[in-house]
């Protein structure tokens, strides 16, 4: 690694006969087009939902704006190199659509082209494999603006733009996603506001929720008529949800939260259906009545791979008596969440989301690696025997830059849990091909800007000097290894 005083990294992996992965295992990190790129005006780009949010007063931490964030626009060629030095053999990275179709209707930018064609470039001419995501959240503000993800239009418009990008680059990548977390961008972009574009109306969210999948379904037939050879897929961010007790109306919070959370885009994307009692929960918010005939079919376009993007678990609570309301348990779950403007579980709004006084990252996410081996065990089990990959996983913490190091061991420890329990679930019959880190580098973390931290490698935004972690070196070895150390 870059730093060449560094002593070798925390020696888990120096004992005991090794935790193998599958050979082929693709060991990669992650990374979104808003986070890292900078040169938001450059190009030829034009703003996003993202750029008109971050730059409204209040809306994020310190006012932070992705308008210089790493600056890897400008520094494409010494992150590659980094990723090299990592050992990484693939990396997912975002497509900026305003940056390729400004304003999001109309022809290809051939500047916004050529910096995706670069970075492919580099990537291959590293051995490493590009795996491009679609959408990571960031709509050209002109589709805001006729509607959103709440018109129906948007998901034609999303699949027109994945049209431009499999005629640009296909011939170069393989692998592609279409959405990156639709949960995050319907029911925090349009329920609770907490992300761009900030709306707070909880029939809209779910009418976005369905155009997302509706716009995804649309991408994945464009893709598959321009580039039959592509690998494709869709990563959505599931959670186990746990009830605080067993009492039944404990019990029933944690079938609400789960159909919001995770039926709602597991069923209608490997099933082709919404959940009945999911369609019976939110009754009071809306009649689907922006379903379509044959959307449905649309949305569960065979796919050639699963992404599922892992954080922590879900333990919930049946709504509180009066007594009980604004409780420390209650207080430190809206923590948890950000300060919530309104509520991002529409016709749940009253469920409460507890803490079990567990470890927690900087997020205030509590750390809980066996909920990977669930949420894979479930996908696989319940839903699909596609290939399932691990598209992101990560924690921020508070990182400290001494004598030119940062020797972040929770982080280190959190990736290690994960990777024991993504080999767990492969033993147990899940057919995981492969795990990206969450994050790279530091980067512009939404809602936080750049006060957490999720990155392998740190950057020091003043001078974008990148130093990799201890767990950038840790992640090296594990990669050379294909494996870890037994505990
Ligand atoms: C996920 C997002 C990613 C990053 C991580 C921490 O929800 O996909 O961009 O913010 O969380």
């Amino acid at each position: 690694m870059s730093n060449p005083a560094s002593p070798p990294a925390v020696g888990v992996l120096d004992h005991g006969p090794a935790l193998r992965f599958p050979p082929g295992f693709r060991w990669g990190a992650a990374t979104a087009a808003y986070q890292i790129e900078g040169a938001a005006a450059e190009g030829g780009r034009t703003p996003s939902i993202w750029d008109t949010f971050s730059h409204t007063a209040g809306r994020v931490v310190g006012g932070h704006t992705g308008d210089v964030a790493c600056d890897h626009y400008h520094r494409l060629g010494e992150d590659v190199a980094l990723m090299a030095e990592l050992g990484l053999n693939a990396y997912r990275f975002s497509v900026s659509w305003s940056r390729v179709q400004p304003g999001g209707a109309g022809p290809a930018n051939p500047a916004g082209l050529d910096f995706y064609r670069r970075l492919v470039d580099e990537l291959l001419g590293h051995g490493i494999e590009p795996w491009l995501t679609l959408y990571h959240w960031d709509l050209p503000q002109p589709l805001e603006e006729a509607g959103g993800w709440p018109a129906r239009d948007t998901a034609a418009r999303f699949a027109d733009y994945t049209a431009l990008v499999a005629e640009a680059l296909g011939d170069r990548v393989r692998h592609w996603t279409t959405l990156n977390e639709p949960w995050c961008s319907a029911f925090l972009g349009y329920g609770s506001g907490v992300h761009a574009p900030g709306r707070t109306d909880g029939a809209e969210a779910v009418r976005a929720g369905h155009h997302l999948m509706l716009g995804h379904g649309l991408a994945v037939q464009a893709l598959r008529a321009a580039r039959p050879q592509a690998e494709v897929g869709v990563t959505v961010n599931l959670y186990p949800v746990t009830p605080a007790s067993d009492a039944p109306a404990d019990r029933d919070a944690a079938r609400r939260i789960d159909a919001l959370a995770n039926q709602f885009f597991l069923d209608p994307l490997l099933r082709g259906a919404y959940p009945a009692d999911l369609l019976a929960d939110l009754r009071e918010v809306t009649d689907f009545g922006h379903v379509r005939d044959g959307d449905l079919a649309t949305i569960a376009s065979p796919l050639d791979l699963v992404g599922i993007n892992y954080y922590s678990r879900h333990v919930v609570a049946a709504p509180a008596s009066p007594a009980e309301q604004g409780g420390p348990a209650e207080q430190g779950a809206a923590a948890a969440q950000g300060v919530l403007a309104a509520s991002c579980w529409p016709g749940s709004e009253d469920v409460r989301f507890v803490h079990r006084g567990v470890p927690v990252t900087d997020m205030n996410w509590e750390i809980d690696a066996p909920g990977l081996v669930e949420t894979l065990r479930r996908v696989h089990e319940e839903y699909t025997d596609l290939p399932l990959y691990v598209t992101e996983n990560g924690s921020a913490f508070v990182d400290e830059v001494v004598d030119g190091r940062v020797d972040d061991i929770d982080r280190l420890a959190y990736f290690d849990a994960h990777l024991r329990a993504a080999h767990a679930a492969i033993g147990a019959g899940v057919p995981l091909a492969g795990y990206f880190a969450w994050s790279l580098m530091d980067n512009f973390e939404w809602a936080w800007g750049y006060t957490k931290r999720f990155g392998m490698i740190y950057v020091d935004y003043d001078s974008q000097t990148r130093i990799p972690k201890s767990s950038a070196r840790w992640y090296a070895e594990v990669i050379r290894r294909n494996g870890l150390a037994a505990q």
